[in-house]
């Protein structure tokens, strides 16, 4: 069975529910507490022993690129002051020369074409995608908990949870089949359901291990829900020919695509920060008590 070396960040959306904060920031760049979100995307994925990272950007996304590349004047200044502390916190987002790619989606036409305009890249090995909007808080990284499971199972793996029922139409649902503790054998998907046809209330949060033959199904090229090309289709492909699992979050997962979510997933981070939860918690029974 081959490791998981490799990941797919899809970084190309217009960010149109944010704006106007997005109107020249990558949505992936907005910072919870002070790390922009994809760096937890990324930092989850290194956990899980991923070595190439492969970002699939559009046009506007070029901070993204900025932000994992050496900023030799920053460092310069840092080590000048002694400014160990703030030196350790940009190491943080350094890969190593060559780890790193970048490919454009050059129109947006949904996450399944996303994932495939990455598929030169991944060849012939299995590949994680991590929708960076999917803020996971957990003591395990999830990536790391579902390549576990891939490494007992082989095959495709996503991560699942349970969603009010009224709400499966803004998730990909799954049809389970054998349950065995969190694992979940997963028996059909289905993008965007209407919660009087759903399959079950347990929707597909942003984490995939898939096998390379998704990519020849997503070369079809196919429409599926609000007409984009939707990476679920193609999963359903490969029910049956490859084990496939879905593994109940363990974590709490923010909507950061959201604004609410976000704001919800800033409180969540910073409360559980040594360096500022008290203080925030301080503040924020005072805001709630005015
Ligand atoms: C995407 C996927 C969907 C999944 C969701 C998780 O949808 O298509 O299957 O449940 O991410 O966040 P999007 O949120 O891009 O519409």
């Amino acid at each position: 069975m081959k490791p998981v070396r490799k990941a797919i960040f899809p970084v190309g959306g217009l960010g149109t529910r944010f704006l106007p904060a997005t109107k020249a920031l990558p949505k992936e760049m907005l910072p919870v507490v002070d790390k922009p979100l994809i760096e937890y995307a990324v930092e989850e994925a290194r956990a899980a022993g991923v070595e190439e990272f492969i970002f699939v950007t559009g046009r506007g996304k070029s901070a993204i690129e900025d932000h994992f590349d050496n900023h030799q004047e920053l460092e310069r200044t840092l080590t000048e002051r002694g400014k160990e502390t703030e030196l350790g916190l940009i190491n943080g987002s350094k890969l190593q020369p060559g780890q790193i790619a970048y490919v454009r989606q050059m129109s947006p036409l949904g996450l399944g074409h996303a994932v495939w305009c990455a598929r030169n890249l991944i060849g012939d090995e299995p590949f994680a995608v991590l929708l960076a909007d999917d803020l996971i808080k957990s003591d395990k990284p999830t990536l790391v908990e579902m390549v576990e499971v891939y490494e007992e199972h082989g095959g495709n793996v996503v991560s699942l949870m349970e969603v009010p029922h009224e709400h499966t139409s803004r998730y990909g649902v799954v049809t389970p089949g054998a349950m065995k503790g969190e694992l979940v054998e997963i028996e059909g998907l289905v993008e965007k359901p209407d919660p009087a046809d759903a399959p079950s209330n347990l929707a597909i949060v942003g984490r995939y291990i898939l096998q390379p033959q998704v990519m020849t199904y997503l070369g079809e090229g196919k429409s599926g829900a609000g007409n984009e090309i939707q990476l679920t289709d193609s999963m359903l492909e490969l029910v049956g020919q490859s084990p496939f699992h879905g593994l109940r979050l363990s974590g709490r997962r923010f909507d950061c695509g959201n604004k609410v979510g976000f704001l919800e997933a800033g409180i969540a981070f910073g409360l559980d920060r040594p360096d500022m939860g008290a203080e925030l918690r301080d503040r924020i029974s005072a805001l709630l008590s005015e």
